[in-house]
């Protein structure tokens, strides 16, 4: 049993599959591979980050035993957080904003964590802001606020551990990596390993409209921020873990495609995925489309599809969006009510 002694939860973070797409890129002649970082035990690859900008907490002296744990999360660096407080004792306060699904707030106070939930569309710099709300939690007794917009153990985690591992896996055998941007955290990271290792590499950036990310790149300007549906990704700041040297570009896409084809990956492909890895694939594709020459293109699937049963997997929150759902009654309802009668109910 020697061999299992230092292992926990935190041990089994790492090592996801990474897969090719089949259905969804029939049209085009690129190759899209996706890492299914949804496989972590947390759920998505934000436990990588979540558990390393504790561990550097802890050894820069930070934190502090039996601490609190504060962090401003969409949802899902929360969990890693708390993957981390629940194995080693401490407790967690997080700060969310109220456009994120209650799935990720159950999941959440799940843990043992205190969630706060904040107000979505006012200035960062508001004081009802979950960043500001956060940051004023700093005056709880025995805390620390990790803020992984600016907290560069986001960015070298990736760096140190995503980017080695999928170099290890592909010997960088592709062209161009891609990944939705939020704090920009896993992009900066893995971008820049992979540049390092193979300077013909090409780093992708996939923001939504509404976000200034895309539009600071292209412009130098930073434009003006719109509300949008999709979760984790874009901003209306500009995250210190955004390293626009090592982004090369971004492409834009929408809440509604990104959604179609989050329901796409799951009908067609079996990759049961969160919105921004709909928005990555569209981007990928959208990408792969601007080319003179086919290329293979490695984009990152974040999160689970079980954090938006209720939105994205959800036909009446699709349609009270006006967004398009195929009409999923055919031949085969019939022939099942025939036979099951008043015995069952077809939902
Ligand atoms: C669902 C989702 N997608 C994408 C991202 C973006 O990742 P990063 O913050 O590393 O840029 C996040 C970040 O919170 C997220 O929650």
């Amino acid at each position: 049993m020697d061999k299992f002694k230092n292992t926990n939860i935190i041990s089994a973070i790492g090592n996801t599959p990474i897969i090719k797409l089949n259905s969804v890129t029939k049209d085009i002649e690129s190759e899209i591979y996706v890492k299914l970082e949804y496989m972590n035990p947390g759920g998505s690859v934000k436990d990588r980050m979540g558990v390393y900008m504790c561990q550097k907490a802890v050894e820069n002296g930070d934190l502090k035993p039996g601490g609190t744990i504060v962090e401003c999360t969409s949802g899902n660096t929360g969990v890693g957080v708390a993957l981390f407080a629940n194995t080693y004792g401490y407790k967690c306060v997080f700060v969310m904003a109220d456009k994120q699904s209650q799935e990720k707030i159950d999941n959440l106070r799940a843990y043992g964590a205190k969630v706060i939930v904040c107000p979505t569309d006012v200035e960062p710099d508001d004081p009802r802001s979950y960043y500001s709300v956060a940051a004023a939690l700093a005056e709880l007794p025995n805390s620390f606020v990790l803020n992984q917009y600016a907290n560069k153990a986001n960015t070298l985690c990736h760096y140190e551990q995503t980017g080695p591992e999928i170099y290890e896996q592909t010997n960088a055998e592709f062209d161009t990596f891609m990944a939705s941007v939020g704090t920009g955290g896993t992009i900066s990271g893995v971008g820049k390993f992979l540049k390092e290792k193979k300077p013909s590499m090409k780093v992708v950036g996939v923001d939504c409209k509404g976000s200034i990310l895309a539009h600071y790149k292209k412009t130098g300007e930073m434009g003006e921020a719109h509300s949008y549906v999709l979760e984790g990704i874009g901003e209306d700041f500009l995250p210190e873990n955004v390293n626009f040297d090592v982004i090369d570009d971004f492409v834009v896409v929408e809440d509604e495609e990104s959604f179609q084809m989050t329901r796409r990956l799951l009908r067609e492909e079996g990759i049961y995925a969160g919105g921004s890895c709909g928005s990555a694939v569209v981007g990928a594709i959208k990408y792969a489309k601007s080319l003179n020459k086919p290329e293979k293109i490695l984009t990152i699937m974040v999160d689970s599809g079980n954090r938006y049963a209720s939105k994205i997997y959800n036909d009446e929150w699709m349609q009270s969006h006006d967004y398009k759902v195929e009409n999923s009654k055919d031949a085969l309802d019939e022939k099942i009510l025939n036979i099951i009668g008043d015995n069952g109910r077809l939902v």
